[in-house]
């Protein structure tokens, strides 16, 4: 069947997370093999308004698929949150011809794309954050790098932790969300593990624990902490002057958001980076790609919005139960 959408657009928005360049990539080669021209838009919404923006072939993407970070850049656009900003980047997709939109991105970079849609921009989103904090979608591009990342990092930090016999705090990415600290938190055998969603700032809780591990034998004390809650600098001063056990602060930080993308965040961009294509060329707008109960899925952008997302609760036990 011949497809309406004669151009595409692509765009990366908000935080990079690797596989964003496998998400482009896909967009472009299954855009082409379809006979839908690609346009890439470089630093988001930004670019956007700028007109920056690229004609993508086939080659254009040689030799991305393993590369982390955005080849097309990122960023965030305030400019872009006004109605003003939002009309003008309607007209730019006009005037270059671009009659369907892929932005790959986190929740914010979702609402923007909505906002296109409602200004007659065919519009599908894409889920790219290491934070995995979009609810819509069991998987989001990006995580599954981040988290090997700081598992292998905090892995090292634990050695050098346990022939000191010390205590470490080692904080991961999350502002608001607290997956890469509750996985690795499990993955790391950390004894605790500090979340954004359930922390209660209670440090008598911790000192407590430390000493209580120590008098079990323990000869370190992993606290895998998200930056949401941060401050990990003093919470060490302060849980060493309260346990008399050397403690270290380590802050992992945009070391999370580097490197080259697991096959599973490769594979994964890669499905919805060429369902948000078929998605364009079936005539649909203003959905968000996702994947759920082992299936590829989408939803309405204002829908997808509203959903809520909580840490898995058997998740949480069986964490608490592996510090024993
Ligand atoms: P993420 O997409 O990772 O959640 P942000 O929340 O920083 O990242 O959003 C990325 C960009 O998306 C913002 O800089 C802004 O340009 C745009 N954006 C965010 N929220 C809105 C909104 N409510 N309406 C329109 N555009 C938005
Ligand atoms: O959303 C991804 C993320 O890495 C968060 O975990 C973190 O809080 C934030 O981005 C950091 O953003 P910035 O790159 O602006 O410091």
């Amino acid at each position: 069947m011949a497809s309406k959408i004669g151009t595409i657009g692509v765009l990366t928005s908000g935080g990079d997370a690797p596989g964003m360049n496998a998400a482009i990539r896909a967009v472009v080669r299954r855009a082409i093999s379809q006979g839908i021209k690609v346009k890439g838009i470089y630093q988001g919404y930004k670019g956007l308004l700028n007109a920056e923006i690229t004609d993508l072939d086939a080659r254009a993407v040689s030799d991305t698929v393993a590369q982390g970070g955005t080849f097309l850049y990122t960023a965030r656009c305030p400019e872009f949150r006004t109605l003003e900003g939002q009309q003008r980047g309607a007209e730019v997709c006009r005037e270059h011809g671009i009659d369907g939109l892929v932005v790959i991105g986190g929740d914010g970079s979702f609402a923007g794309a909505g906002k296109l849609a409602e200004l007659g921009i065919n519009t599908i989103g894409v889920p790219g954050t290491i934070d995995l904090d979009i609810a819509c979608t069991e998987y989001t591009i990006g995580f599954d790098t981040a988290v090997n990342t700081a598992m292998e990092a905090i892995d090292k930090v634990r050695d050098t932790s346990t022939s000191h016999e010390r205590c470490s705090i080692i904080e991961v990415m999350g502002r608001h969300a607290g997956y890469i600290a509750l996985w690795c938190g499990i993955a790391n055998g950390a004894e605790d593990i500090l979340l954004p969603e359930t922390y209660d700032y209670d440090e008598q809780t911790l000192i407590n624990n430390i000493i209580e591990c120590r008098r079990r034998g323990k000869k370190h004390h992993i606290i895998i902490n998200a930056e949401g809650i941060g401050h990990s600098a003093s919470m060490a001063r302060r849980i060493e002057a309260a346990t008399g056990v050397e403690t270290r602060a380590t802050i992992l930080g945009h070391m999370q958001r580097g490197g080259s993308p697991t096959c599973k965040d490769r594979v994964y961009a890669s499905m919805m980076g060429a369902m948000a294509v078929d998605l364009l060329a079936e005539g649909r707008s203003n959905r968000v790609v996702g994947y759920r109960n082992g299936d590829w899925v989408d939803f309405d952008i204002e829908e997808a919005l509203k959903m809520q997302k909580h840490l898995p609760d058997y998740m949480l036990r069986v964490a608490k139960a592996l510090t024993i």
